[in-house]
């Protein structure tokens, strides 16, 4: 649905998009995760062709964008794009934000109102159909960002960092949602800071410094995690414990709890028993366990992975 191939975008010296080239299939969610600044939004502005690239290219439905202006499928093959700094006219209500962002895609107001029963009724967002958007909640502004997303009833959606800030309950929400459009038949690209989002998708690209550092399904990613995960409980809360050890390149404590991220040929018992000894602690519980998303994302970006 998607083929992306060597795209580079450049802002003076700095690549914030390098090289990257992958595919995303029809029917996925496709997940994009990375840190601050490692090109994320970028890229998708390059996919809805807000921004053009030094080099490559980006086909969607196997046309580039200057072919799909020319080809009369447009209207089939349309795709959605919710920017991560969206804008809703606070001063209009839910349904008049709706018109508006419709009318920006040409669309006529019978048709918007038409389908507004549609979208407005998949986003949960009919009862406040009259209410101004500045009354709405952090959530139910992305809910409405995301519905004015869906105006052109896309079979593509691309949705930049949409749960950003938002309280869980609400992300599980706009996850529902996002599963019933793909249920549909909606092909969704979507960034998030969130591992148990990353979790969620078909495959997930992780993407740092404009480059993609991998790319797999998130079983596959777990499973094929170079590291031995453990985790340990001891009467130590002392955070930097094991951060001189060798063979352990990344640990982290929560409550009682350190997960420890180690070199796979690394003899992990001995090396954490012997670093408990030295300092006089006992372990209460160790045991070694599966990677997840988090222990992924953690390598790829900060370790030496
Ligand atoms: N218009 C621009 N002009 C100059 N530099 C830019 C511009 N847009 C982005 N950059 C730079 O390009 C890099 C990638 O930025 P981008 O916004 O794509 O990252 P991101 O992965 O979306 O980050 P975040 O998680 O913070 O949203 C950053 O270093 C950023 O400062
Ligand atoms: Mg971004």
């Amino acid at each position: 649905m998607i083929t992306v191939k060597d795209l580079t975008k450049r802002f003076g010296s700095l690549k914030a998009v390098n090289q990257v080239s992958f595919e995303v299939n029809e029917g996925e969610i496709f997940g994009l995760v990375g840190p601050d600044g490692a090109g994320k939004t970028t890229l998708m502005r390059i996919i809805c062709s807000l921004l053009n690239p030094e080099e490559g290219e980006v086909r969607i439905f196997g046309l580039t964008a200057r072919e799909r202006d020319k080809s009369k499928e447009s209207e089939t093959s349309n795709f959605g794009y919710m920017p991560q700094r969206f804008s809703l006219y606070g001063d209009l209500t839910v349904m008049e934000n709706l018109l508006f962002f419709g009318s920006m895609y040409k669309l006529r107001k019978e048709v918007i109102i038409q389908r507004s029963d549609e979208i407005l009724e998949l986003t949960s967002l009919m009862e406040f159909k009259n209410r101004f958007a500045d009354k709405l909640s952090g959530g139910m502004k992305q809910k409405l960002a995301l519905t004015c997303a869906l105006v052109t009833r896309p079979n593509l959606l691309i949705l930049d960092e949409p749960t950003y800030g938002v309280d869980p309950e609400f992300r599980k929400e706009f996850w529902k949602i996002l599963y019933n459009l793909n249920k549909g038949g909606m092909t969704i690209v979507v960034s998030t800071p969130y591992m148990d989002e990353a979790e969620l998708c078909t495959r997930v690209a992780f993407m740092n410094e404009g480059r993609f550092t991998a790319l797999d399904t998130p079983v596959g990613l777990r499973k094929n995690f170079p590291y031995q995960v453990w985790e340990l409980v001891s009467d130590s809360r002392e955070p930097e414990l094991f951060g001189e050890v060798d063979g352990v390149y990344d640990s982290s404590l929560y409550g009682d709890k350190y997960r420890l991220i180690i070199d796979a040929k690394t003899d992990a018992k001995t090396v954490i028993e012997k670093k408990l000894k030295e300092k006089g602690l006992t372990s209460l519980r160790m045991q070694k366990t599966s990677p997840s998303m988090e222990d992924v994302f953690v390598m790829l970006v900060g370790g030496e992975g």
